[in-house]
């Protein structure tokens, strides 16, 4: 159980908002709201750059109306972003609340994925009044169905890999496509669904090269001269999954790792508007509601506010019957599932 203060204890007067661990499309965004909300409640809004880090090295500024002008359709996050090994031990959360302190911060909105969080809790634990937005591409946080950055990213993985049906078809190949999502498969099984992939391989579900490999092979002998397998990183490394299969089987066999392309680019639609919608509720959650260790997250598409210790509970679940579907629809998966009827 977390300690510290349950309630606002201490009137709010400035707020300071951070971006941190892997950037995502869309964070610009929430940063946008964050600030203009803020500021449209009366609040001195103070930007810290480049994360736990920035925070421990005092690198802050004050922000106006105009410090987010012209960034909601920009990539990246205008704030920077770092790793900081520090701020997993308890000496560099302490120097973390203190600088809070110092630097007049009565409350705080980090934007980022799981160890984002886990930093905010640990703030929360010295004290400080902390919401947080789920920022990364990888859609697999606690307390909320869906994160920033996720949809373009999919969007992202779907140009690339009909790009890569073009020259797996014209050349009869199979096309190995490495995606991102850390030890999550929701970009693997949105994109494949979404492309129409023939195999989608996620951590979530268990597979076999060798079935694979068989099961590309009757493939090709039934006239189907390309394939596309979505291969989520927790899944398979894409490239040794490539050489395999090229050693196993007579099949041709291209492999493409999307890596970074995946983070970057302009937020969709929805990226865009997610990141508004939860920015403007995390400065709500801490102003009107008076939360103080809260993720600020959809579900069912609607916003919800949850206290760190209940938010593992509301983190989105692996859709079995969506990856069911997407092996159907997919035509060859089916085939080689090492798991007997879903
Ligand atoms: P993400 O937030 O995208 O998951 P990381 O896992 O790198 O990215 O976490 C971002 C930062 O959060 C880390 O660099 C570190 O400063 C902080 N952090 C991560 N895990 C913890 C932890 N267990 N306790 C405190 N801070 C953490
Ligand atoms: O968490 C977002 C993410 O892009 C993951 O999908 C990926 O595994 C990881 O970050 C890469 O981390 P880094 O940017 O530190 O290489």
């Amino acid at each position: 159980k977390l300690e510290g203060i349950s309630r606002m204890e201490k009137q709010i007067k400035t707020i300071g908002v951070l971006t941190s661990g892997g950037d995502a499309p869309g964070m610009n965004a929430a940063v946008r709201a964050v600030v203009r909300t803020g500021l449209h409640k009366g609040y001195r809004m103070i930007g810290i750059q480049r994360g736990y880090n920035g925070l421990l090295n005092g690198e802050c500024f004050e922000m106006n109306l105009r410090s987010v002008s012209n960034i909601i359709s920009a990539g990246g996050t205008i704030l920077y972003t770092a790793r900081c090994l520090e701020f997993k031990t308890k000496e560099g959360q302490d120097r973390g609340a203190a600088k809070c302190r110092e630097l007049g911060i009565d409350a705080l909105v980090v934007i980022g994925g799981d160890g984002s969080l886990k930093g905010a809790e640990a703030l929360y634990r010295q004290g400080i009044s902390v919401v947080t937005l789920p920022g990364t591409i990888d859609n697999d946080m606690p307390g909320t169905d869906e994160t920033i950055g996720f949809d373009s990213a999919v969007n992202t993985v779907l140009q690339a890999v009909h790009k890569i049906r073009d020259t797996a078809s014209s050349h009869d190949r199979a096309a190995v496509v490495e995606v991102m999502g850390r030890h999550a498969g929701h970009i693997a099984l949105a994109a494949g669904l979404a492309c129409g992939a023939e195999y989608i391989l996620v951590p979530e579900v268990p597979f076999s090269r060798e079935k694979l490999a068989v099961s590309l092979e009757e493939q090709m002998k039934t006239g189907r001269t390309n394939s596309i397998v979505i291969c989520a990183e927790g899944a398979d490394d894409g490239r040794a999954l490539g050489m395999w299969l090229k050693e196993r089987t007579d099949i041709d066999i291209c492999m493409t790792n999307l890596g970074y392309v995946q983070r970057g680019g302009e937020p969709t639609a929805r990226d865009a508007i997610l990141g508004g919608v939860l920015g403007a509720a995390a400065v709500k959650a801490l102003a009107v509601h008076g939360y103080t260790h809260h993720v600020v997250g959809v579900e069912r598409s609607r916003v919800i506010y949850t206290p760190y210790e209940q938010a593992e509970e509301k983190r989105r679940t692996f859709s079995r019957p969506l990856y069911d579907l997407a092996a159907m629809l997919g035509a060859a998966q089916d085939a080689f599932s090492i798991e007997e009827k879903f």
